[in-house]
């Protein structure tokens, strides 16, 4: 494994303090190779511009000045308390099928954080708070191959959240009262992470689509489609082999895409 790490040399200024704890990339094994800064823009936006990335790369970063999140959101990505990181893959796969890496991406995440569950397609949930979100571009290779990149968003220490975000956002230390060795976290989500894809890559989202159910809270709710700024009520029934939501809407059942929509529970975050 080789480690890209631009600003090594500052490790010890950061030791033994909790508040500016930073990452030890060289602790993180993948099969590509690690990239990692202490700041940066999008650790998304940087898989994406960085040329001959190898298969399975992640990129790392200590804190993030302009992180995005789904449906054009930004992300807080405060600096030495969370986990930005983006995974790097150049596709075997028919690239159609690039959505359920997404929901593999939150399975992995979830498998891994005890007493998580999952909003649809890929939000990871304490109760009804959100601890990891995912964002999953897609790029092409300089060789106009494409590439998958799949960035995850994970609270880890936060002790606390701004106002506007306290009522939806949490951490694992707020939940646990403990704080975690983020570089262990990274490690096992990685390794659950590429597990499951090979699994997908070989067999199809098809193997892991009960698995996945059985994480996913959206199922069996009642819950809002919004598409195009309208509001739609149905009952989420189910996923179907692409990792879609089935939603019965006025008796019917139709998949929905989670490009186009984002669901929300009639009573509240869920
Ligand atoms: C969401 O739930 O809206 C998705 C959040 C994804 C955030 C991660 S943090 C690492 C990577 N870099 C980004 O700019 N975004 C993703």
């Amino acid at each position: 494994m080789e480690v890209i790490d631009d600003i090594y040399g500052d490790f010890m200024l950061f030791e033994n303090s909790d508040k500016y704890l930073k990452l030890s990339p060289e602790k993180i094994s993948v099969p590509g190779k690690v990239y990692y800064k202490k700041t940066t823009g999008s650790t998304n936006s940087d898989a994406k511009n960085t040329e001959s990335v190898p298969d399975k790369s992640v990129f790392l970063a200590d804190s993030q000045t302009a992180g995005r999140g789904r449906l054009g959101r930004n992300w807080e990505s405060p600096e030495g308390c969370g986990i930005w990181m983006s995974i790097y893959l150049i596709p075997k796969m028919d690239i159609r099928n690039v959505a359920q890496v997404t929901l593999i991406a939150g399975m992995a995440v979830s498998n891994v954080i005890s007493g998580t569950q999952i909003k649809w397609p890929n939000d990871v949930l304490f109760g009804e708070k959100k601890v990891a979100g995912i964002l999953t571009e897609l790029a092409f290779t300089k060789e106009k191959e494409p590439c998958v990149i799949v960035g995850i968003g994970i609270n880890v220490n936060n002790e606390d959240f701004p106002d506007d975000l306290k009522d939806k956002a949490t951490s694992l230390y707020i939940e646990t009262g403990k704080k975690t060795e983020r570089e262990m976290l990274i490690n096992e989500i990685l390794n659950q992470f590429f597990l499951l894809y090979e699994l997908f890559e070989e067999k199809g989202f098809s193997v892991l689509k009960d698995k996945y159910e059985k994480r996913c809270v959206t199922l069996g709710k009642d819950v809002y489609i919004m598409n195009d700024g309208k509001k739609i009520s149905a009952k989420a029934v189910g996923i179907n082999e692409k990792g879609e939501l089935l939603a019965e809407i006025n008796g019917e059942i139709k998949a929905v895409n989670s490009c186009e929509v984002s669901v929300r529970g009639l009573l509240g975050y869920v």
